[in-house]
């Protein structure tokens, strides 16, 4: 029996790394499985844990309002001394790059356990973009021993700082937790409310955006931009805001007395995916939901300058359009006002994973802590 702990605390960790603790909790003869969340995030956090209906095994609840990074960093390692004492797991499993990722590693790491990575070998090759994300990658990368790499790229990022053991191309869990959902969809699952709020007969775009290295003049820049697409009378912008309050203030100065722009609080995951299948076009800065337009067929513009996802910018259906205002009301004006160039992004296509990555992940963590055994 492998006693597995997982360590996550924010909502797109909790959306890819519930598909993963749901498999290996289908499998009890070979995992003994337990989940601690760290709380980064608490309501964005709570409403993917219903979703997966995981409930926490250690809940450290450390969410401040307006928490800055040292805060979080020192809580969490702190708090998680005795989870770890109390777990004794043979492996602790976190995913991606926020803080709670590497606090989790690190924690493990003084604890003298292995580290399993998830969605390992993301690179930009700026350690300030995303900030910090690209740091705790990079630092999440030396402490694991298994790399969970989503794609052959990912993969050969792993290997070009010499990292020569433990790496596994298993796709991407976030492509697991869509596919579910968007099969629950087309099998005719509710989904509460049904958009009264947004006028029939418009092009609908999908807007999310929340990262740090954008806070200030950066994040102005987008909303004005977004404040021009909503001159137009054919568009309706839906935007489910983020409630980081660097975010909340200026998408609510910017943005919220305007007719064409409906404000949202933070979606649950279904209706979230839901209204990404009714939409036109997506405008956003966030990883997930760069993964995930491929696999629903939904042109993505995304408001950053570097991306450490480049295989759907080079499969043509997702675009780097950058934080400028212009830009940002050009490139969208663009596949607006010209469907074949719309049709031609909005291919369906699977980059970043099968809906398989979870049994991949089950599989290199049995035979990881077997063979360390033997
Ligand atoms: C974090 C991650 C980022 C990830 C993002 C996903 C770090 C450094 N950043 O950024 O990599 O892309 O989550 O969304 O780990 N808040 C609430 N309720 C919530 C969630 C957040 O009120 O449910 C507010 C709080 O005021 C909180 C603030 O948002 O202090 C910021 O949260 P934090 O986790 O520090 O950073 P994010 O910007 O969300
Ligand atoms: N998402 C959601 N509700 C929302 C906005 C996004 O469930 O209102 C999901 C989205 O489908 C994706 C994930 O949250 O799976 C992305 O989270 P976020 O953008 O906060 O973080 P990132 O992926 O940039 O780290």
């Amino acid at each position: 029996m492998i006693k597995t702990l997982f360590v996550f605390g924010t909502r797109p960790e909790a959306i890819k790394l519930c598909p993963v603790v749901s498999h290996l909790r289908s499998i009890p003869a070979l995992f003994h499985v337990e989940v601690c969340v760290t709380a980064q995030h608490r309501a964005m956090l709570d409403q993917v844990l219903d979703v997966f209906g995981v409930q926490p095994d250690y809940d450290l609840d450390l969410m401040q309002p307006g928490q800055t990074l040292s805060q979080s960093t020192s809580r969490i390692v702190a708090s998680l001394e005795p989870v770890m004492r109390a777990s004794r797991p043979d492996i602790v499993v976190v995913q991606g790059d926020t803080t709670t990722t590497l606090c989790g590693a690190l924690s493990a790491f003084y604890h003298q356990v292995a580290v399993g990575h998830v969605e390992a070998g993301l690179r930009t090759g700026d350690l300030l973009q995303p900030f910090p994300e690209e740091l705790n990658r990079v630092l999440t990368s030396r402490i694991s021993a298994l790399h969970f790499a989503a794609t052959e790229g990912a993969a050969r990022n792993l290997r070009a700082e010499g990292i020569s053991a433990g790496i596994v191309v298993t796709g991407n869990s976030g492509i697991d937790a869509v596919m579910w959902i968007r099969d629950r969809l087309a099998a005719g699952e509710a989904v509460p409310g049904q958009w009264s709020e947004i006028p029939s007969g418009k092009k609908m775009i999908l807007v999310t955006a929340h990262r740090r290295e954008s806070f200030g003049p950066a994040f102005e820049s987008i909303c004005m931009g977004l404040a021009r697409i909503a001159q137009r009378p054919d568009v309706h912008i839906v935007y489910p805001v983020h409630r980081n309050p660097n975010v909340m203030d200026p998408v609510s100065r910017l943005l919220g007395d305007l007719p064409n722009v409906t404000l949202l609080e933070p979606l649950d995951y279904v209706p979230f995916i839901d209204l990404m299948q009714r939409a036109c076009l997506v405008i956003t800065d966030s990883g997930g939901v760069q993964e995930e337009g491929p696999s629903l067929g939904k042109p993505i513009l995304v408001m950053r300058e570097k991306t450490e996802r480049p295989e759907a910018v080079e499969a043509g259906t997702v675009r780097l359009v950058g934080t400028d205002a212009r830009r940002i009301f050009e490139e969208a004006s663009l596949l607006l006002d010209n469907p074949e160039e719309c049709a031609r992004m909005s291919r369906v296509h699977n980059p970043y994973g099968d809906g398989r990555a979870s049994e991949r992940i089950a599989g290199a963590i049995h035979s990881f802590i077997t063979e360390k055994g033997t």
